[in-house]
Order: C-alpha cells, then structure tokens, then sequence
C-alpha cells in the first residue's frame, strides 16, 4: 500500500524565528491527527532544517531539504551534500524542481546524480517533474514528463525506484493561483503510474507515491486528493501558513 504524503516546500522563506514560530504552530496542531498511514513532510531552507529536526522529534512530521548536491564532497563552495543531510538525519530531499531547472539550468542528467546521491544516503528523492505551459498548451505534456522521468530515474534499479516519491508540478500552476483540474492531474498521474509500469512492473507502479503541486490549497486539496492517483500533495505557499497546511493534511 503506497504512503499518502503532503509536504511542505517552504522555498526561500521565513527568517529563523519566524520558521520556529510556524513548525511549532504545525507541530501543535498536528498531534490530533496523525494517521500512521499518513506522512507529513516540511521542508525548510537549509539553515533551518537542524531546528526543525529538533522539532520533529517530538512531533508526527518528518524532515527534508530542498535541494542536494550531485557531487560526493569537495571543492563546491555553497553546495550540500547529501551524506551532510544524512548526518542530520534528513528523511527526504526534493529534487528536480521546476525553479531550479530553470534557474540553476538544472538537467535531468544532474538530477540524476542527486537523486542517486540520496539514494546512496538512505534519503528518499521528492522527485519533480511537469511541464511549462507552451508545453501544455502544444499538447506535449506527456512527453515532456516522459522525458524528465526517463532520462533522471529510468537508470533505476527497482529496489533504488521503490524509495522514490514523485511530485507532478505543472511550471504554469506553481505560485500563480491556477490550479490543474482534479481531471488534469489525474490524466497525469495515471500517465506516469503507467510509465513506472511499463518500466518496473505493476507492483512498483501501485506502490509509488505520486504527489500533485502547483497552487494546491486548503480550498482545493480535497478534490484533488480524491482521484484515484493523485496520492496528496507538495505545497508551496499555502505550506508557510499553519491553518492551511493543516487544512491541507486533513484533506487526505
Ligand atoms: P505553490 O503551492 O506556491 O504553487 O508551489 C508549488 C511548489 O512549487 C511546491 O514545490
């Protein structure tokens, strides 16, 4: 039975003490509604993930970075390396996110290398993928996710994909208040549970975790996590405020 996660990508926001603030109001509101069959992920800036790690130990949440390095160590001045997340106990790290493939130039071969970094540390990939709305728009949505899936986690083995989490994040949807329809990500996630198929079998496919990302909110994660695919969700801006993250998690 695959896992139903929402996580929490807080991007570039909060200062320290407005990052404590809100993982305590999370924590607290949190303990009457754990469900073991449920995980709750928030993922802070770098320089908050030791505290909020601290948090967690006494809460239902767990923990992950943002972004890793696709190097071992080294001489890589700013960058994280996912044994120095393993080191702080990190559960999961996402990867291939849409603003750091168009910001940083990521390629899916780089993201490849991160996400067999993590894979090596024991830290399960939030893996993202989606298309950008000339894309959409031209109708070649599914190969584009096609592609990202293929070239960065296709050199899989089956026992390195079964630890791996997928967000489906459409770029036009992410912080812009235009949420894919309940049909739309549907059509998707079905589309890339049968691309794991083809490639791993059904029992991998069944047991993946396909998250939906991109505007999803308290108002709307209900009707998306109702299909049949879509497995929760990776939330941005509505993660950063307590209510709506909650709201969000309940909605499961
Ligand atoms: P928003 O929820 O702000 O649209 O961001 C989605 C996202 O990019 C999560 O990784």
């Amino acid at each position: 039975m695959r896992k139903k996660i929402v996580a929490g990508n807080w991007k570039m926001n909060k200062t320290f003490d407005d990052a404590y603030e809100l993982v305590e109001a999370i924590a607290e509101k949190m303990e009457t509604l754990a469900k073991p069959e449920h995980e709750v992920v928030i993922c802070p800036p770098f320089p908050f993930l030791e505290m909020c790690g601290d948090m967690s130990q006494e809460s239902f949440f767990a923990v992950g970075a943002q972004d890793v390095s696709e190097h071992e160590s080294g001489a890589y001045t700013g960058e994280v390396s996912a044994a120095m997340l393993k080191s702080m106990e990190m559960d999961y790290c996402i990867v291939g996110h849409s603003e750091r493939r168009a910001y940083h130039n990521e390629s899916n071969e780089a993201i490849a290398n991160k996400v067999k970094q993590l894979l090596a540390n024991d830290i399960r990939p939030i893996f993202c993928c989606g298309e950008k709305l000339p894309e959409r728009e031209a109708g070649t949505q599914f190969d584009v996710v096609e592609k990202q899936i293929s070239e960065s986690l296709f050199g899989l083995s089956a026992d390195e994909f079964a630890n791996i989490v997928i967000a489906y994040e459409p770029v036009w949807a992410i912080g812009t208040g235009k949420t894919a329809t309940p049909e739309q990500a549907q059509e998707m996630h079905h589309h890339i549970r049968s691309l794991i198929e083809k490639k791993y079998g059904h029992d991998t496919a069944d047991n993946t975790t396909i998250l939906y990302g991109g505007s999803c909110n308290a108002k709307n994660a209900k009707e998306l996590f109702a299909n049949p695919d879509v497995d929760g969700g990776l939330i941005g801006g509505a993660s950063l405020k307590a209510d709506d993250f909650v709201t969000i998690i309940e909605s499961l």
